[in-house]
């Protein structure tokens, strides 16, 4: 019998793994999985329901239900500054973004071609890379500096490269904010990483799933991704196009991926979609959306019609608009708390925060305001020697998981997951549903991660000594 060297070479799904192991313990505080602690209103379930009976149970249009589609348009419209219609984009929802990512892929690369990811990733995308048949190359920006240069350096060497010998690149991923490092890339990162996958023909694909958690934007509505105006407007770009005396802008070569789960509570309706312009006839005439189509109709037909209408629900309900607005303000002052508490450890020498926002010198005078923060992590190296215990089996950083979860109740994500060094110890510690109305649970949470991690620390060192 044989299984898919794919399959075995995708990355174990350790998250998975972790919350059945120890998420069942009592009073463990689940900081691990990126979820939300809300969904949608009880009314708009109710009236979700009503409109799931009246259409039965038979299949449904591979792109999405017509009603879905449409409140999609207004909410493109509203939030993201998008006139889908008027810029020639389409849409396509998918059972969530995961699933959309998959047929991104599918869609525009072969067994073989490389797809370009920033180090710390989005696991899934490098998951998705593998099974795929395709080969992740990763950009280190923790060495390599900020993306933007990262991927023009890696470009400037890749010119000198025979492409056809080890695959050619067909895209570029970028997640912002970012899992798990929170970051958000400004709109001039992110136009230059544009205008480089526009230089040389790569796909530029946008993985927004925690659109709504940027939080300088919730605060300023200062938008940060490439639907909205830049200063910094590159005259490249194609698809640049001025509706109803506003301008907006569609880059024709990225393709935007977003998701009902963080933002509006849904993650186990399992709804997201894609976003792409029509403007790129690829070959022989036929779009991408051409061929995401033939791949959402082989993969999964249509995402469930029921959770389609939920999401219209959702949408058009202003109450559950306003409460969901409500619910991601309460995590972003959860998120507060998180950075506070990272600084303090960080300044106290036991951790070493993210590398793409703070090194040591910038760390005095460092309030989480003056950082461009989203998403609802934080992600940080425990800092401990080198040496490695004889009794140690696993990597070192799902070890002290393993640890804080055993000893301390206390449930987070090891960072060799997002493609760091294990032995290196990075953390994700997430606060998006481990405590939904008690900012005292949350800072208790955190005091027995201080204590869990302290004690580990002091394992370690005295260890070597
Ligand atoms: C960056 C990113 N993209 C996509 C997803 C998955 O979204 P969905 O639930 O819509 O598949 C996640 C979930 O954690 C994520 O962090």
């Amino acid at each position: 019998m044989s299984l898919s060297k794919r399959g075995l070479q995708a990355p174990r799904a350790l998250v998975d793994d972790l919350e059945s192991s120890y998420g069942h313990l009592t009073g463990i505080c689940r900081m691990c999985a990126g979820g939300v602690g809300y969904g949608p209103t009880p009314m708009a379930l109710r009236e979700a329901g009503l409109r799931a009976a009246e259409i039965g149970g038979g299949y449904g249009p591979v792109a999405g239900e017509p009603a879905l589609l449409a409140a999609l348009r207004e909410k493109l419209f509203l939030h993201n500054g998008l006139d889908a219609d008027s810029e020639g984009c389409s849409i396509l929802v998918t059972a969530g973004a995961n699933q959309a990512f998959l047929n991104v892929l599918l869609a525009v690369a072969d067994g073989g071609d490389r797809v370009i990811l920033f180090a710390p990733y989005y696991f899934s995308h490098y998951s998705a890379c593998v099974l795929a048949g395709l080969q992740p190359v990763v950009l280190d920006i923790a060495e390599d500096g900020a993306a933007a240069e990262a991927l023009q350096r890696y470009a400037e060497r890749k010119g000198a490269i025979d492409e056809s010998a080890s695959g050619k690149v067909r895209a570029v991923v970028v997640c912002t904010p970012c899992n798990p490092t929170g970051l958000v890339l400004e709109n001039a990162a992110l136009w230059k990483i544009a205008n480089i996958c526009e230089r040389h023909g790569w796909w530029l694909i946008v993985d927004e799933a925690y659109e709504h958690f940027d939080f300088e934007m919730q605060l300023t509505e200062r938008a940060g991704n490439l639907f909205v105006e830049s200063a910094e407007r590159p005259s490249s770009l194609a698809g640049m196009a001025v509706s109803k005396g506003r301008p907006y802008l569609m880059n024709r070569r990225t393709i935007h991926i977003f998701s009902m789960s963080k933002s509006f509570g849904m993650a186990g309706y399992r709804v997201g979609y894609t976003v792409c312009s029509r403007s790129i006839r690829a070959h022989e005439g036929r779009d991408l959306f051409d061929i995401l189509r033939r791949v959402n109709d082989t993969v999964a037909t249509h995402a469930s019609r029921q959770s389609q209408l939920l999401a219209v629900c959702v949408l058009h309900d202003i109450g559950c608009i306003t409460i969901l607005q409500s619910r991601r303000l309460r995590v972003l002052l959860y998120v507060r708390e998180l950075w506070q508490w990272a600084i303090s450890l960080a300044r106290a020498g036991i951790v070493q925060l993210s590398p793409h926002w703070l090194n040591d010198a910038s760390l005095e005078g460092t309030s989480e305001r003056q950082l461009r923060i989203g998403a609802f992590y934080v992600f940080f190296r425990v800092i401990l020697n080198r040496e490695r215990s004889a009794s140690c089996r696993e990597a070192r950083d799902t070890e002290l998981c393993r640890f804080l979860a055993e000893h301390y109740r206390v449930l987070v994500a090891p960072g060799s997951i997002f493609g760091m060094e294990p032995d290196d110890c990075w953390l994700r510690v997430s606060v998006g549903a481990c405590c939904s109305n008690d900012v005292g649970a949350l800072r208790e949470a955190l005091h027995r991660l201080s204590n869990g991690i302290t004690e580990y620390r002091h394992r370690r060192m005295s260890l070597k000594s």
